[in-house]
This record gives C-alpha cells, sequence and structure tokens, in this order.
C-alpha cells in the first residue's frame, strides 16, 4: 500500500520531547527497554509486560476528559528517539478511524470494555482479520517495518460507558493513515 497522497491521522505538528510530571519514571522504564536494540517480538513482550505491570498498580482515573465526538488523547512521554506513550479516554461509542501504525503498536487496556478490529489488506480493500471483545487489563502490540506508518490495521471501539488505555509508539503515531472508505470484504 502506497504511504503518497494517503490522508493522516492529523496533519503533522511539532512534537517536542517532553516528560509529564508523575510519568517520568514510567517513561524511564520504557527508554531503558527501547534503547537496549532493535524492534523485535522479545522487545515487545517486555514493552507489554512493563506496561501491564505498571497499569496494575496505576489506574488511570485522572485522565477523566472525555468527549462525546472523539476518544481523547493525551501525551505522558515522548523521547527524543520518536518513542511515546499515549493515555486515551474513552467514551462509549467513541470509535478510531481504521488506521495503521509506525513500526511498534503497543496498545494496552487499563479498563473498560473494548471491541478490536483488526485488518488485513485484500484485493483494493480490507478484510477482517480478526475481531477481539476486550474486557480486562490486556495489551496487544504489532511490529511492522521500520521507518513505515503504513502498519498493523485496527479499528477500536469503546463499548462501556468510559474506559482508558495506554498506547505505546515507536513514533508519531499520528502519522499513521486512515483508511476509512476503503470496501471491505467479508
Ligand atoms: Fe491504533
Amino acid at each position: 500500500m502506497t504511504e503518497k497522497n494517503q490522508r493522516v491521522i492529523q496533519e503533522d505538528f511539532a512534537l517536542e520531547p517532553c516528560k509529564i510530571e508523575g510519568y517520568e519514571s514510567f517513561m524511564e522504564g520504557l527508554t531503558n527497554i527501547v534503547s537496549k536494540g532493535d524492534i523485535s517480538e522479545e522487545m515487545g513482550e517486555q514493552i507489554k509486560s512493563y506496561t501491564l505491570a505498571y497499569l496494575k498498580t496505576h489506574p488511570l482515573d485522572e485522565f477523566n476528559r472525555f468527549k462525546d465526538d472523539n476518544y481523547v488523547r493525551e501525551y505522558i512521554g515522548r523521547d527524543s528517539s520518536g518513542w511515546e506513550a499515549i493515555v486515551m479516554s474513552w467514551k462509549k461509542g467513541n470509535v478510531t478511524a481504521i488506521h495503521t501504525h509506525p513500526q511498534f503498536a503497543g496498545y494496552n487496556f487499563a479498563d473498560g470494555v473494548f471491541l478490536v478490529e483488526i485488518f488485513e489488506e485484500y484485493e483494493d480493500g480490507l478484510k477482517l482479520a480478526a475481531k477481539l471483545t476486550i474486557d480486562s487489563q490486556v495489551g496487544l502490540f504489532s511490529i511492522g517495518e521500520q521507518g513505515k506508518f503504513n502498519n498493523h490495521i485496527h479499528r477500536i471501539t469503546c463499548l462501556s460507558p468510559t474506559g482508558h488505555s495506554l498506547h505505546i509508539y515507536s513514533d508519531d503515531a499520528l502519522k499513521g493513515a486512515k483508511l476509512n472508505g476503503l470496501k471491505i470484504y467479508e
């Protein structure tokens, strides 16, 4: 799939490295893991275990900004290498675009009930590859091609009154493509 002429999740804007008060230690731990070497399944498992362990002792209730028409993204840290961690706050019915990701995309559900639909390219459109209902603390991750933003196609829908998730990306996730409008084959 070409990345040219595609709409992106949001136009680029300057994303400076940042550390958010209260989350410095989380970002330090994440940086330790990701600075060890190339992205691999092993690194993905480490990031997942680390993030889920963190969520067990750190509820995300303070991220209580919700919107009727869209999920809310709140950066909790961004490393100069591009790695970023974002808390997403969801209300029932909030749904992402069908969209793609940077090389590493980890999404860890903290509370709430979610529908995760994973797609694969099929002919001139997409085909549903997996459909998961998440109702506990679960982490998923995908590893795609380095330097690309057209990896791992999914859509997330919040099914509970509210919910929170913690997302870890190897690069600016807003550069992922929106694929809404493509034909979805059964
Ligand atoms: Fe995503």
